[in-house]
């Protein structure tokens, strides 16, 4: 496997793992402050980080590569607010984003089209993730204070999450 691809994929293993735990850390604050349909969806988001990471595991390790499990940073504990929470989702996922064009560039400058057409799910995946956040930022920012608002909006984040079928039967592998 080029080196400098095979080093690239490794930083997007190292930051797909940090996004798992980001969620995670999202989804036991929301549990925490009585957010039970919020947290649900954390805890489906954290397992769909987990398997990203684990799809690009797996790919460097069948390429003839070597996947390198690594640190991660300590997710932050608290949040302001709700909204707090999905700005910061918002942020972390644009950052991803750019992570992953970065590898597209990568993967065309050392013409590693093989990889390049992999990655090509990770571009359609951050496309719906950072739709999704902005979505539920505007609903926020509709609701504003009032409380009646919040408590249908985390009511429809737990339906959301039940409706949403495991990472594993979204995209196989
Ligand atoms: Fe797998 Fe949301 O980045």
């Amino acid at each position: 496997m080029n080196p400098r691809v095979e080093k690239a994929l490794n930083d997007q293993i190292q930051k797909e793992a940090s996004s798992s735990q980001y969620y995670l850390a999202m989804a036991s604050w929301s549990e925490a402050n009585g957010l039970g349909g919020t947290a649900k969806f954390m805890y489906a988001h954290s397992d769909e980080e987990r398997f990203h990471m684990l799809k690009l595991i797996k790919f460097v390790n069948e390429r003839g590569g070597r996947a390198e499990i690594s640190e991660i940073s300590i997710p932050p504990k608290e949040f302001n607010d709700l909204k707090n929470v999905f700005e910061s989702l918002l942020a972390h996922e644009i950052r991803v984003t750019e992570s992953i064009n970065n590898l597209v560039d990568i993967c065309l400058q050392e013409k590693d089209y093989t990889t390049h057409n992999f990655v090509q799910w990770y571009v359609s995946e951050q496309l719906e993730e950072e739709a999704l956040a902005r979505t539920m930022l505007d609903k926020l920012r509709l609701i504003g204070d009032n409380q009646g608002g919040m408590y249908l909006f985390d009511r429809d984040l737990e339906n959301a999450s039940q409706e949403k079928s495991p990472p594993t039967q979204q995209t196989g592998n």
